[in-house]
């Protein structure tokens, strides 16, 4: 009979048996698999655990701090955090094609990690919250399968780690179950889906410093209205995005020429299709009105009520 304790009894005993004395790296994304193997390796061999954090500026409201007061604050992990938001936006500045942008964010995000990484001596493994999902995904069963399709990419070409990988038997709402015993909070253990790339990819086009703040903050309002519903477990993923075009609108007496925000909500099982959420009404005319009202440059919010297929969950 299978029990999450006695998997967590086992996986430590294997780690501090595999690690002895050497050390560990680890990339940390803010998502939850990341989040869980640093939980658990810094259970099982304390400050041989070095873990890197790369704030690239595409993250939620509010994101990069949580991730540091929780994993850092409370369960005392060692963490390198990598302030970068200038290194990425540089980069980003004058790109719009989607794919563009997402091959710039991933290739800074494998450089910042690296410079980091060589900076460090004497590591000897690199952990990953590689999932069972991600091993089949990948078509390979070795030990040397990365997850390259996630934040943290290749190694550094002149360093050869040992991988570690303790969640890759394990299926997402396990690795959540684990990260609950292991005393994890709520709202890191349930987040919803992100994708590597962020917020780079909900400002459609090119990416501005005003365009990041608008999703950030109208993201933030519909996360808060979703959660006061009491819909946050309920919807699989939800989120605004920028897309970048302008309409007329009026407030008090005059005109207004500003922004649309829209607002995306789905129900899926694992992305490859999904479904628009039907979030009740006066649930979205409260978003509706918090984010005209309390976000600069936004007069016009719209809801997307299209499924994948045909469309995308997200709109790059
Ligand atoms: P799409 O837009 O392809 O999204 O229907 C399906 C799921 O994948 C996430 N997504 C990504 N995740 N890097 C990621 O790590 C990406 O480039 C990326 N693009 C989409 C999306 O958030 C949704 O959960």
């Amino acid at each position: 009979n299978w029990s999450m304790a006695d998997f967590i009894d086992l996986q430590i005993e294997k780690i501090r048996k595999q690690v002895g004395n050497r050390k560990v790296l680890l990339g940390l994304s803010g998502g939850v698999d990341s989040s869980v193997v640093g939980v658990l390796l810094h259970k099982a061999i304390g400050d041989q655990l070095v873990s890197i954090f790369v704030d690239h500026g595409l993250l939620r409201k509010g994101e990069a701090d949580q991730v540091m007061d929780s994993l850092e604050g409370k369960f005392g992990l060692n963490i390198i955090k990598v302030d970068a938001q200038k290194r990425f936006l540089d980069k980003l500045t004058g790109v719009s094609d989607p794919e563009t942008k997402r091959k710039i964010i991933g290739n800074e995000f494998i450089q910042v990690f690296n410079d980091e990484a060589i900076k460090l001596q004497g590591i000897d493994f690199l952990a990953q919250g590689t999932l069972y999902t991600d091993v089949i995904e990948s078509g390979t069963d070795t030990a040397q399968t990365i997850k390259s399709h996630h934040n943290v990419g290749g190694l550094p070409e002149d360093m050869h780690f040992e991988l570690i990988e303790p969640l890759r038997t394990l299926f997402k709402d396990e690795a959540r179950e684990l990260g609950e015993k292991l005393g994890m909070p709520e709202a890191l253990v349930w987040r919803q889906p992100f994708p590597g790339p962020g917020l780079g990819i909900r400002v459609i086009g090119e990416i501005t410093p005003e365009k990041l703040e608008i999703v950030r903050d109208s993201d933030l309002i519909l996360r808060e209205e979703i959660k006061n519903a009491g819909l946050d477990r309920d919807i699989w993923q939800y989120f605004t995005v920028l897309p970048g075009i302008r309409s007329v609108g009026v407030m008090g007496d005059g005109r207004t020429y500003d922004y649309t925000v829209g607002i995306r909500a789905v129900n899926s099982i694992d992305g490859m299709t999904a479904d628009f959420a039907r979030i009740p009404w006066d649930v979205l005319q409260k978003i509706s009105v918090r984010i005209v009202n309390e976000v600069a440059h936004v007069n016009r919010i719209v809801y997307d009520i299209t499924s994948k297929p045909p469309a995308t969950v997200e709109w790059e």
